[in-house]
C-alpha cells in the first residue's frame, strides 16, 4: 500500500473510530447514499453480509422508522433497531428465511459480501461474480417493484457481464467506487434502480 493510501486508509478508521462506526465501509454506504439518495427514512432494508455492522449502523440512523434487516454468517452483535440472521446467502431458499422478517419483502437490498480473496484475480473476480448473481436471485424473491440493489463486485471482464445482467432487471444501472474505497481496492458497486422484476 503507498504511503497515501495507507494514511487515507488510517484516518477514514480513526473517524469511524470518533463516530462510533464498527468499520470504515459506513462511508462507503454514506457516501454512495449521499451521492444516488438511496435511503429514505422509513423504508424496507435488507444488509446482506452485514457483519461487523457499519452499514448496519448508518442504515439505523438514517432510517430510524424504518426495516433494516441484517444477514450474515458470522454473528453480529446488536444494532439499534436492526434485526439480525445468521444465515449464509447460499443456503437453499434463504428467502423465505429472510421474508419471515419481512412478508411484503424489501425496498433497499444491500450486499458488501465478498469471500476469502485468494490472491488470484481471475478466481476472486469469479466469485464476486457468482455472489451478485445469488444476490440478484435474493432479489428476484424479495425486492419490491421499483426497488434498488447495491453489490458490491471486484472489478474486471464479469463486472460488465454483470452490469448487464443488472439492466435486465433494473430501469437505471450505476457503476459507483466511493472516494473511501482505496484506488488500490478493486471493489465496485453496481447500483441497479427501478426493479422490474425477471
Ligand atoms: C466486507 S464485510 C462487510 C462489512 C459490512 N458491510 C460493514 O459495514 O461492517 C463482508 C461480509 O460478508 C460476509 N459473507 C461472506 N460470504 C457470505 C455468505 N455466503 N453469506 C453471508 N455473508 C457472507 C462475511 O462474513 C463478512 O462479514
Amino acid at each position: 500500500m503507498s504511503w497515501i493510501q495507507r494514511r487515507r486508509s488510517e484516518a477514514y478508521y480513526k473517524k469511524a473510530k470518533t463516530e462510533g462506526f464498527r468499520s470504515r465501509a459506513a462511508y462507503k454506504l454514506r457516501q454512495i447514499d449521499q451521492k444516488f439518495g438511496l435511503i429514505e427514512n422509513g423504508i424496507r432494508i435488507l444488509d446482506l453480509g452485514a457483519s461487523p455492522g457499519g452499514w448496519s449502523q448508518y442504515c439505523s440512523l438514517v432510517n430510524e422508522d424504518g426495516l433494516t434487516i441484517a444477514l450474515d454468517m458470522v454473528p453480529m452483535s446488536r444494532v439499534e433497531n436492526v434485526q439480525f440472521i445468521k444465515g449464509d446467502i447460499f443456503q437453499d431458499d434463504i428467502w423465505s428465511k429472510i421474508l419471515e422478517f419481512s412478508p411484503d419483502g424489501f425496498d433497499l437490498v444491500l450486499s458488501d459480501i465478498l469471500m476469502h480473496t485468494s490472491g488470484d484475480r481471475s478466481r476472486d473476480q469469479a466469485n464476486s461474480y457468482f455472489i451478485a448473481k445469488r444476490v440478484l436471485e435474493i432479489c428476484e424473491h424479495t425486492l419490491g417493484r421499483n426497488g434498488k440493489a447495491l453489490v458490491k463486485m471486484l472489478q474486471g471482464d464479469l463486472t460488465e457481464e454483470m452490469r448487464g445482467e443488472f439492466k435486465k432487471h433494473f430501469r437505471r444501472v450505476h457503476l459507483t467506487k466511493p472516494p473511501s474505497s482505496l484506488p488500490r481496492s478493486a471493489e465496485v458497486y453496481i447500483l441497479g434502480e427501478y426493479y422490474s422484476g425477471h
